[in-house]
């Protein structure tokens, strides 16, 4: 089968590009609004861009009536946010906090979440996850209908008993969660991951 893109619906071209760019990993990001509400939200369209300085980049979307997600409204009023990694313990939660919640609803208190302050921001990291990155805003791109949020990443905290002797994350003992299309999910397990070194590096 041959699509071009020009002939097709929005709805089948999002789920043409949610099915192909796999596995998608998930920023889980806590923000806190100008007035003190808590929010939490799962974002799939991320990535890393840079290390030096060390930058990801978020793409979120629109409400139905247009107004920017709490997410981004957040993070472009305040300037900070976290990002929180998914484990598959915690993918029920994660869903929970996908749900069109009021702005003014607490997210951690719908999901039963625990916020625990962070060191250089005021947005609350999720105390349930193993992995928090504190972020600041390094710039926001509107595109197309989308607001592309750049971070900067401030400070990882990261469970001890996750880093291998180099201090690195040890892949193999957590269960990190990724987006497939439709309503499918993966995660790592230690069955599925090998080791390929660049054939120069041998
Ligand atoms: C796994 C997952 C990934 C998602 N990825 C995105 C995304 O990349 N961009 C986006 O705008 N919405 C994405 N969503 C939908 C948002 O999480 C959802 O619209 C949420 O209600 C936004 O919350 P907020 O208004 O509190 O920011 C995703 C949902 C799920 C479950």
């Amino acid at each position: 089968m041959v699509f071009d893109t020009k002939n097709l619906s929005e709805d089948k071209i999002y789920k043409l590009m949610i099915s192909t760019i796999v596995p998608r990993p998930i920023a889980w990001i806590s923000t806190v609004s100008k007035d003190g509400i808590y929010n939490i939200a799962p974002f799939s369209f991320y990535m890393g861009i840079s290390s030096s300085p060390p930058l990801v980049a978020i793409s979120i979307g629109k409400k139905d009536e247009k107004k920017k997600k709490d997410t981004w409204k957040n993070i472009e009023e305040t300037g900070e946010f976290v990002i929180n990694v998914v484990t598959y313990d915690l993918v029920e939660k994660m869903n929970i906090t996908a749900l069109p919640f009021d702005e003014e609803i607490d997210e951690f208190k719908e999901a039963e979440l625990t916020p625990i302050q962070s060191d250089l921001v005021k947005a609350p990291r999720i105390k349930e996850s193993p992995i928090n990155i504190e972020c600041k805003k390094y710039m926001i791109l509107e595109i197309a209908d989308m607001g592309l949020i750049f971070g900067e990443i401030l400070r990882y905290h990261i469970d001890d008993s996750l880093l291998n002797e180099k201090g690195y994350v040890d892949n193999k003992k957590l269960k990190i969660v990724g987006r497939l299309g439709g309503a499918d999910y993966c995660y790592i397990s230690y069955e599925n991951i090998f080791t390929l070194k660049r054939p120069d590096k041998r």
